[in-house]
């Protein structure tokens, strides 16, 4: 770690630390451990899900999100090149992927061998925009919702250069189809709705069953407009990102915050969404990074997830 990158993570983890001394010396304990160790143990999380024709094969979907990388963030980089080895089926990123001017290469490197599979992506706001200093007992108060500069200052049309050169799918605002193991999966994508860049209107209508055996909607930021659009409109598993899991969690009770309208209850991992009586599988990463300013996990490991979707009439676990 270099001596300016210890000293910023000094000031930051001292800023984190006066606000929970409030809270007491457990606070402070409760901040090394959040701090030093839980930010860094990265778990993959596994889910199976019923949702193909019968008979057909199972397919491997990785869901990487929010990746918020820097270049000194080694850790992430090292898990994140390892998940290679898994060879799945299909990548899909939900955004957030830089933290720092100088991580397209890093993002590019870390991704590795996952970037020669198939895979999609969207954009959140932390692709476009630095991160900012907030006071992060904030996140806890609700959505955060802050004035964004008009210029998007990041280099995420680099790591899209990059993205499309592996051959990715930028769904932003797009429908996509791609054909594995004899599966027609549709694609449709929106841009980040908690910056209210979603236009989910693009890409709308009925999915069309004789084209489609699948239907995967994509997006950054699970606010309910959009779940509830893709769902009434027939997909069969939405996949987003954005909550960071509620990050600062308590033991058993779990999320306090979703920073978006979502329930607390479905802040990570699978769940089901439901408008005007029809129902879609919900897949929320609670994602690998954090802002470099609230580098703290609680109760809410870092994480990936391997989305093995198996046929209709199986049972879903995760
Ligand atoms: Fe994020």
């Amino acid at each position: 770690m270099s001596a300016n990158r210890g000293a910023h993570r000094h000031r930051v983890l001292t800023s984190i630390g006066k606000g929970l001394l409030g809270v007491g010396a457990a606070g402070a304990g409760s901040l090394a451990y959040a701090g030093l160790y839980e930010v860094n143990a990265f778990r993959l999380r596994r889910v199976t899900v019923p949702l193909l024709p019968e008979g057909a094969r199972p397919i491997r979907i990785l869901h990487v999100s929010d990746l918020h990388m820097t270049p000194y963030a080694r850790a992430r980089q090292r898990w994140l090149s390892g998940l290679g080895a898994l060879e799945p089926d299909l990548v899909i990123n939900t955004g957030d992927n830089l933290a720092h001017q100088e991580s397209v290469p890093v993002v590019l490197d870390s991704l590795g061998h996952l970037l020669d599979r198939p895979g999609v992506y969207v954009w959140g706001a932390n692709d476009y925009y630095p991160p900012k200093f907030r006071n992060p007992l904030r996140y806890l108060l609700g959505p955060s919702r802050s004035k964004r500069l008009p210029e998007r200052m990041l280099p995420w049309q680099d790591l899209g250069r990059g993205f499309k050169e592996a051959g990715w799918i930028d769904l932003t605002h797009t429908r996509a189809a791609l054909e594995i193991k004899d599966v027609r999966i549709g694609f449709r994508g929106t841009d980040d709705a908690h910056i209210d860049q979603d236009r989910y209107a693009d890409v709308a209508g009925p999915i069309d069953r004789d084209e489609i055996d699948l239907a995967i909607g994509v997006t950054h930021a699970p606010y309910r407009r959009v779940l509830d659009a893709m769902t009434i409109d027939g997909h069969d598993l939405i996949i987003a990102g954005h909550t960071h899991g509620g990050q600062v969690c308590v033991p058993i009770y779990g999320a306090l915050v979703t920073n978006c309208d979502l329930d607390t209850r479905r802040a990570k991992g699978l769940s089901q969404h439901s408008a005007d009586s029809r129902t879609a599988w919900l897949h929320v990463s609670a994602g690998v990074g954090t802002s470099p300013y609230a580098p703290i996990r609680f109760a809410c490991p870092p994480e990936a997830t391997l989305l093995t979707l198996t046929s209709r009439g199986e049972n879903a676990m995760g």
